[in-house]
């Protein structure tokens, strides 16, 4: 059986040598700012094709908060992107929101996981321009993949490397840790 690791790293996830890198996308698909931005400007492309043809062959409206799909990683040193769509941050139906936020790293996983993918970076999804608060950003982020290691769910994905953007966030991120 693969021992899994969590680890926490500073930097760039347009960086990162890893098999899949996490997206924290829009349910459009067809790009936008922060780590979006970056993820598409430096895979160049082929990963926007690859989002349009599942726009027109699954996801008409859109893919759904939550849920997570997977495209080429283009140009990036990574072998696939997994696309997931965070929930903007409200204090009403925080419950609820928190509850997708937590589907994001699971789904994510899941798909990595059907990959076969050994690696993953994921960012710290919706703590950006939706405005999570970061120590509840974390905290939902960390619980939510300990917990699908812990339950046996990472299949042969031997590290989730959380790829802190800035000194501030990979601060709350250990610290929560
Ligand atoms: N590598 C790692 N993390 C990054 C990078 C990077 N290159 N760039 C930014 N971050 P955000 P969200 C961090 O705003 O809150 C887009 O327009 C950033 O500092 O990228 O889920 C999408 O299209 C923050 O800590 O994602 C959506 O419309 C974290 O990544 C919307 O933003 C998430 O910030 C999604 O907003």
């Amino acid at each position: 059986m693969t021992v899994t690791q969590i680890t926490l790293v500073q930097g760039d996830i347009t960086d990162q040598q890893v098999d899949v890198v996490v997206n924290a996308a829009n349910s459009s698909l067809l790009g936008g700012g922060g780590v979006d931005g970056a993820i598409h400007r430096r895979g160049g492309p082929d990963i926007l094709a690859d989002c349009r043809r599942l726009r027109a062959s699954h996801y008409g409206k859109g893919l759904p908060t939550g849920r997570a799909v997977s495209t080429t990683a283009g140009r990036l040193p990574a072998r696939w992107v997994v696309h997931t769509v965070g929930p903007v941050f409200l204090t009403e139906d925080r419950a609820e929101r928190a509850g997708l936020l937590a589907s994001c790293y699971r789904e994510s996983l899941r798909v990595a996981v059907e990959l076969g993918a050994r690696s993953v970076a994921f960012p710290a999804i919706s703590a950006g321009i939706y405005g999570w608060p970061l120590d509840d950003a974390a905290r939902i982020a960390l619980t939510t993949v300990a917990d699908e290691v812990a339950g046996g769910r990472a299949g042969e994905v031997a590290e989730v490397r959380f790829v802190l953007f800035g000194a501030e966030v990979y601060g709350v991120f250990e610290r929560v840790w």
